[in-house]
C-alpha cells in the first residue's frame, strides 16, 4: 500500500516548493502534483505543514556501557523516542571494551541494534592499536559499510587515544577512504585538573566544568586537526562546545582543509550555570563532556552554524537515571557522563534557531539532516525529499506547540535537560521508509523495524581532499 502526503510544502536544504509526495515500498516514488493513487493509498493531509527529510542524528550512544554502568535508553526506547521527535536515522558509536577487538564490538552493537525502531548505522571507535587493528578497519569498511572511525582524546585509562594511535588510525583510514572523527578534550589535562580540584575539597558537579575548561578542548581540537592535516585525511570534530575549538575548526577550514564541526543542541541552549544549582540531582543530570559553557560560547556556536563553520547538529544521547548519576554523589569524576536529546533535537533547534531568525527552514534541514547525509556519504538515499530517496520524512507543523517534560517524553530516562522548554514547531507525523511511525501524539514505533544501512568509502569530499593534499601538502598551508 502506498502513502501520499498532500497539500504540504517540501523543505529541502536547497529550496522549498509546494508539492505532494508519494511513497511506495519504502521509497519516495513521486514528488509533484495531481499524482494518481490507488484506492487503498494512505493519505496524510499536510496543509499548513512542511514536508522535510527526517532528522539524522549523527551522534548517539544507545545502551553504552560507560563509567561502570550502562546507558538506560537502548536501541528500542532511544530510537522510538527519536521517531516521536522527527528523527528517522541515527549513527551510533561502536566502542570496544578494553579486551574487545573492533569486530567483536561491531558484532555486539549489531546484536543490540537489531531491536531499533528507526534506521541506523555505525561509526566505529578505535581505542587502541594492536597487530590486528588495521586489518579489522579494512574488514569494517569493505564488508560492513563503515566509513567513519572515532577517536576519544579524553577518558584517560579507558578509551583515550594517544597521538601514536591517532596517527596510525588516521593513516589507515585515509588508505581506506574513511573519514576520522575526534572527541576533542586533552584527557591528560582533564586528569590533572580533576586531581587538583578534588585535592582542593570540591566533590560536587561544579568540579566537572572546572576540570574541563575550554582551552582543554581547544588544544585537542587543534592537535587532532593538525594530525589530520599531516596525514591528509578529512576530519569531523564531534560535539564542538566552545570558542577555542570553533576557532581551530575555522582556521583549518579557511585554510582549505577538509574539517567538519558538529554541535549538540544542548550546547547551543544550555549554559554552565546548571552545575551550580543547589539541587545535586539537577546539576548531576547535566554532567556530560564537554561540559556546558559560559553564554558567550553559545552565541559563537550559533554563528558558527549559520556561517558554515559547523555543519551538523547532534545529541550525543547517552542517558543515565538518577540512581546511576548517584554513583558520583561524593565524587564528581564518578558521575556517568551523558544527557538526553535524541527526542527533542529538532524541536529545540527549530525553536531557538528558526523562530529566532538565526536559521532559515532550509538551513534547519541542512544542519539536522542533509549535511550529515553528505558528510557520511549516505546522500541522496537519506537527507533529501527527492524521487528515489528512502521515504524518511517528517511532517512538521510550525504552529504546533508543546512543552518538553520528563513526564511526557518517550525516553526511559527519568530527567530531561530541556524540562519546561516550550517549543513552537514540532513533528506531527514521522515516516520511516514509507511507514507512519508517529502520528499526532501517537507513537507507532515497532522494535526491529529499523534497518542497518551501509555507507561506502571515498565520498566526493574525501577524493577532493586527497587531491588538495597532493597539491598543497601540510607544509604549504599557513596557519
Ligand atoms: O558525556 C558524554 N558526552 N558522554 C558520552 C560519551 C562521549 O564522550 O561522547
Ligand atoms: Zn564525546
Ligand atoms: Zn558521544
Amino acid at each position: 500500500m502506498g502513502l501520499l502526503i498532500k497539500n504540504g510544502k517540501v523543505i529541502n536544504a536547497d529550496r522549498s516548493f509546494n508539492a505532494d509526495v508519494y511513497c511506495e515500498d519504502g521509497k519516495i516514488v513521486k514528488v509533484g502534483h495531481n499524482i494518481d493513487i490507488a484506492s487503498d493509498t494512505e493519505v496524510i493531509d499536510a496543509k499548513g505543514s512542511y514536508i522535510m527529510p527526517g532528522g539524522i542524528d549523527p551522534h548517539t550512544h544507545m545502551q553504552l556501557p560507560f563509567m561502570g554502568t550502562e546507558a538506560i535508553d537502548d536501541f528500542e526506547s532511544g530510537t522510538a523516542a527519536a521517531l516521536a521527535g522527527g528523527t528517522t536515522s541515527i549513527i551510533d558509536f561502536v566502542i570496544p571494551g578494553a579486551d574487545d577487538s573492533l569486530l567483536d564490538a561491531y558484532k555486539t552493537w549489531s546484536d543490540w541494534a537489531s531491536k531499533s525502531c528507526c534506521d541506523y548505522t555505525f561509526h566505529v571507535a578505535v581505542t587502541k592499536w594492536t597487530d590486528n587493528t588495521a586489518k579489522e578497519m579494512e574488514t569494517l569498511v569493505k564488508e560492513h559499510g563503515v566509513n567513519s572511525f572515532k577517536h576519544f582524546m579524553a577518558y584517560k585509562g579507558a578509551m583515550m587515544c594517544d597521538d601514536e594511535v591517532l596517527y596510525n588510525s588516521f593513516e589507515k583510514a585515509k588508505e581506506l577512504g574513511a573519514i576520522v572523527s575526534i572527541h576533542a578534550e586533552n584527557g591528560e589535562l582533564v586528569d590533572r585538573l580533576q586531581k587538583k580540584i578534588k585535592a582542593a575539597g570540591i566533590t560536587g558537579p561544579e568540579g566537572h566544568p572546572q576540570s574541563r575548561p575550554p582551552e582543554i578542548e581547544g588544544e585537542a581540537a587543534n592537535r587532532g586537526i593538525q594530525i589530520a592535516l599531516t596525514v591528509g585525511v578529512p576530519l569531523y570534530v564531534v560535539h564542538t562546545s566552545c570558542i577555542p575549538a570553533l576557532q581551530a575548526i575555522t582556521r583549518a577550514r579557511t585554510a582549505g582543509q577538509t574539517v567538519y564541526g558538529e554541535v549538540l543542541s544542548q550546547h547551543l541552549v544550555i549554559d554552565e550555570s546548571v552545575y551550580y544549582n543547589k539541587d545535586w540531582r539537577f546539576a548531576a543530570h547535566h554532567v556530560m563532556s564537554p561540559p556546558f559553557r559560559a553564554k558567550e560560547h553559545q552565541a559563537a556556536l550559533w554563528a558558527g552554524l549559520k556561517g558554515g563553520m559547523l555543519q551538523t547538529t547532534a545529541t550525543d544521547n547517552c542517558t543515565f537515571c538518577t540512581e546511576q548519576k548517584e554513583m558520583g554523589k561524593d565524587d564528581f569524576t564518578k558521575i556517568p557522563n551523558g544527557t538526553n536529546g535524541v527526542e527533542d533535537r529538532l524541536s529545540v533547534i527549530w525553536e531557538h534557531g528558526v523562530n529566532t531568525g538565526r536559521l532559515t527552514p532550509n538551513e534547519f534541514v541542512a544542519v539536522t539532516s542533509t549535511n550529515t547525509a553528505k558528510i557520511f556519504n549516505m546522500y541522496p538515499k537519506k537527507g533529501v525529499i527527492v524521487e528515489g530517496a528512502d521515504a524518511d520524512i517528517v511532517v512538521w507543523d510550525p504552529n504546533n506547540t508543546r512543552t518538553i517534560s520528563a513526564k511526557t517524553h518517550r525516553q526511559k530516562v527519568d530527567f530531561n535537560i530541556y524540562e519546561g522548554m516550550e517549543c513552537k514547531g514540532n513533528a506531527i507525523y514521522t515516516i520511516s521508509r514509507g511507514v507512519v511511525r508517529y502520528a499526532k501524539g501517537e507513537l507507532k514505533a515497532v522494535s526491529g523495524s529499523g534497518k542497518y544501512f551501509k555507507r561506502a568509502p571515498f565520498s566526493e569530499d574525501f577524493k577532493a581532499m586527497q587531491r588538495w593534499y597532493e597539491l598543497n601538502g601540510p607544509e604549504k598551508v599557513s596557519r
